[in-house]
């Protein structure tokens, strides 16, 4: 059955059969290849900022600690009792220096070795050598410009040709953040009835919904309608860019808390041209956009927020996501933006309720399909053929395949490549 759903699977061509948003050893294919092999994002530095500070969440389904150790290093372990497999930590964050299995007690010192275990004398002496026991490290762990990434994989290609020319795109963001950024009011996490690659798609590539699915919040005048400049950017490697030029909701709310952040914007943008060339001009600040294979980020000219789409289930996804503040903005001016991004995006945000009610929707009908053994192939041409080099559009510096409004070049790319990890490539 996987192979006749991979066999269908022509993004060159445009063509997505509907299973693969619900097919359970689709679902699990990906678990094993793209979540394995892929460098995923797990959090920011700013997360653990002090010796002790630790946060979980997961790699693909795969639950992970990750913590800033006594001497202040960034570590990487599965949540796993090594005892006998209990989720070690449940908290999603805190400080500390040890962690204490629930079930028998086995207690671990932050930087993973294994430092208590009840009654150890006498049963276990001469037979549990605890020097040599201790948390399962996760293989691969990257701290890039403030940003903590994993790869599950024994040996997974290099960061910097996982990104390809993402990274670009990437050291923008970051170095406009220059170390200097914090979440604010916390992270969110709520389960949507979908599969996680149709959120991203909203992300990578798909602004084409946004006049129809967002309607009503432009017709309230929260948002400008967006124009036929949208331009879609493929980066390459699965990665995808919504670049909007001029940014986006500038007009839609005016008000002087909000200027500082807007200034920081103004500022970064120059420094970023004057780094990299006149291309960021016109692509900067950016709308939404997604690093393969599930970390999404959306900038406005009111917040800047960040989303990442776990797995866990065909048809259910746990978003995580939160607003991204310069940590130097003045009180006012962060809670502002954290308000304009929650009335937008977040468990009661206007535009991803649009959204959720759509993905769910989806979710319903394609079960419903499959349950009558119908797999329809889904049509992914748009502009199919007409994306040509970036520098041609943006101007010098810029890297990738661009086209207009009206192009899946990014998802076409995305389903690309998430076809060779499928297939047993990286
Ligand atoms: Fe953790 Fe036994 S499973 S101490
Ligand atoms: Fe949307």
């Amino acid at each position: 059955k996987v192979k006749q759903i991979l066999e269908s699977l022509n993004p060159e061509k445009g063509e997505i059969p509907l299973s693969l948003f619900i097919d359970r050893e689709i679902y699990e294919l990906e678990l094993s290849t793209v979540f394995k092999k892929s460098w995923l994002f797990l959090g920011f530095e700013n997360m653990v900022k002090h010796a002790g500070d630790y946060f979980t969440t997961t790699m693909g389904e795969v639950p992970v600690i990750v913590t800033r150790d006594q001497n202040n290093q960034i570590r990487v372990f599965l949540n796993f009792c090594i005892h006998k497999g209990m989720k070690l930590c449940r908290a999603t964050q805190g400080n500390s220096e040890f962690f204490r299995c629930p079930y028998h007690g086995w207690t671990y010192s932050n930087d993973g070795k294994l430092v208590g275990v009840p009654y150890y004398e006498p049963a276990y002496v001469g037979i549990l050598d605890l020097e040599k026991q201790g948390l399962i490290p996760v293989p691969n762990v990257k701290i890039y410009k403030g940003t903590i990434w994993a790869s599950l994989a024994e040996k997974p290609k290099p960061f910097e040709e996982f990104m390809g020319n993402m990274k670009l795109y990437l050291d923008l963001i970051l170095d406009m953040f220059e170390g200097n950024m914090e979440i604010y009011g916390g992270i969110h996490r709520w389960l949507l009835s979908v599969n996680w690659k149709i959120p991203l798609e909203n992300f990578a590539g798909d602004a084409y919904h946004a006049p129809f699915t967002h309607a009503s919040a432009v017709s309230i005048g929260l948002r400008g309608a967006y124009g036929n400049n949208v331009r879609i950017l493929y980066p390459g490697e699965g990665h995808g860019i919504v670049s909007v030029p001029g940014g986006l909701a500038r007009k839609a709310v005016d008000i002087d808390a909000l200027r500082p952040f807007r200034d920081k914007l103004e500022k970064a943008l120059e420094m970023l041209t004057q780094r990299y060339g006149e291309f960021v001009k016109n692509m900067f600040p950016f709308g939404p956009l997604n690093v393969f294979p599930n970390f999404s980020m959306h900038f406005t000219w009111n917040y800047i927020i960040f989303r990442v789409w776990h797995p866990r289930g065909p048809t259910l996804t746990q978003l995580e996501g939160g607003v991204l503040v310069f940590s130097d903005l003045p009180e006012e001016t962060k809670r502002q933006t954290l308000r304009r991004a929650l009335h937008e995006f977040g468990p009661a945000g206007l535009l991803e309720q649009d959204d959720a009610e759509v993905w769910s929707k989806i979710s319903e009908n394609s079960t419903h399909l499959r349950e009558a053994l119908i797999d329809p192939k889904l049509i992914y041409t748009r502009g199919l053929g007409m994306d040509v080099e970036a520098e041609k559009v943006l101007g010098k510096g810029a890297r990738g395949r661009i086209g207009e409004y009206y192009n899946d070049v990014s998802l076409r790319g995305f389903y690309s490549t998430l076809k060779r990890y499928l297939t047993g490539g990286e």
